[in-house]
């Protein structure tokens, strides 16, 4: 699963951790590998292996100056590609800093948030063009918190639609709400992207509500906007990626978007549950500050989240940083969770045998995914829920 990550471009770090030319480096951790993150004098992001390729100082304590990063230890000076610029201690002359390359990753900045690309160059991919490749810095607003259990336990809950009316039913006095939509009819479909979730609820005897949700390779999703009938430009929506710090632990990004530009105001709100090291202020460590006298009488989990993600949280960290799945009892409700685990089994078999995993894409004409949504509608009962997708085309949701 790791070498198939490395097939695709993900998120490192956020633009502000590293906010201007010259600006202390950053620690780095993902795919299991220690990195340090630098903005050079040209404002360009760097993400170099930690350890001096001289005697291994962490060049998290390094010298950002003139256009690199210098080890605090013997002052050997690295550019953002990983070349040796300068290796001072040796004698005039020396031409050991040729020979040598340092583990540099390629960075690119995007909509508030530095990707990389940690596989072999030569299959590094196009960037899909996503809807926030087309939005202006005020339509966005990034943030990241930290996630102690798997990447894989995490996504899960993207697309794990009937959870939502238990888990973030904050409200006991609408017991409608569980009638209602406790058990949605799943559907699962892959896509050139992944594979598209799809939820059937029925509302009333009249009427069905339909979403969808795209699982976009390798790790990333978009989440529906509040369960309004109709699509919105300016509902909040979010594009997540949930991104391997290592196997037991993860980032999740989550690309807050919207027409309307965020006001510094919202973008405080969006964040008000994360710490300024990224962390989540409900965690194990304090049992997600749960209230069992809310429990009793107003919320399900007595957990009164500021973003659902909280109550997510909750739920996925507690099965353990690896969750055993030999111990698993999958049911009907589960259905789009199964198949969403063949695709990447399937996925990783094509990267092991040589092949290019689903959504892996070389052709820039290719990468428009622009449109790429999940869709909620209402239709008349008795429809087929495809009548959501009519008029789109196959990158659109
Ligand atoms: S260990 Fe970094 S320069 Fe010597
Ligand atoms: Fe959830």
């Amino acid at each position: 699963m790791g070498e198939l990550m490395r097939r695709y471009w993900i998120p490192a770090l956020l633009a502000e951790e590293i906010p201007e030319p010259d600006c202390p480096p950053v620690r780095v951790r993902l795919l299991g590998e220690d990195l340090i993150a630098f903005r050079d004098s040209q404002g360009r992001a760097g993400l170099l292996g930690e350890h001096c390729a001289h005697r291994g100082t962490s060049l998290f304590y390094g010298r950002n100056e003139a256009c690199g990063l210098r080890c605090i230890y013997h002052g050997w000076k690295y550019d953002v590609d990983g070349n040796v610029l300068e290796t001072p201690a040796e004698p005039a002359g020396s031409d050991s800093k040729s020979k040598l390359r340092h583990l540099a990753y390629l960075c690119s900045e995007v909509a508030g948030v530095i990707f990389t690309h940690m596989g072999a160059p030569e299959k590094r991919p196009v960037m899909p063009r996503y809807e926030w490749f087309g939005l202006a810095a005020e339509q966005v607003c990034p943030i990241k918190s930290y996630l102690e259990c798997n990447y894989l336990q995490g996504i899960e809950g993207d697309f794990d639609s009937s959870h939502t009316s238990f888990l973030h039913n904050n409200n006991l006095a609408n017991a409608e709400r569980l009638k209602r939509d406790g058990a949605p009819i799943l559907e699962a479909e892959e896509t050139a992207y992944g594979l598209r979730a799809i939820s059937i609820r029925k509302v009333g005897a009249e009427r069905l509500y339909v979403r969808t949700t795209p699982y976009i390779m390798p790790s990333f999703s978009i989440v529906p906007g509040p369960p309004t009938e109709k699509f919105d430009e300016d509902d909040i929506r979010g594009f997540r990626f949930w991104v391997p710090v290592d196997d037991r632990t993860t980032w999740l990004y989550i690309l807050n978007m919207r027409k309307k530009p965020f006001a510094d105001e919202e973008r405080k709100t969006l964040r008000a549950w994360i710490d300024s090291d990224y962390r989540r202020l409900r965690n194990a460590a304090n049992n997600y500050l749960q209230d069992r006298g809310q429990q009793k009488h107003s919320s399900y989990t007595g957990i009164a989240a500021m973003n659902p993600a909280e109550q997510d949280g909750c739920a996925t960290e507690s099965m353990g940083a690896i969750c055993d799945r030999t111990r698993e009892h999958l049911g009907y409700s589960d259905k789009t969770i199964t198949a969403l685990r063949k695709m990447l089994l399937a996925a990783v078999r094509v990267v092991q045998d040589g092949g290019k995993p689903p959504h892996v894409v070389r052709d820039p004409q290719e990468a428009d995914f622009s449109r790429l949504r999940s869709v909620k509608s209402v239709l008349p009962a008795g429809t087929d829920w495809h009548k959501v997708m009519e008029g789109m085309g196959p990158n659109d949701a």
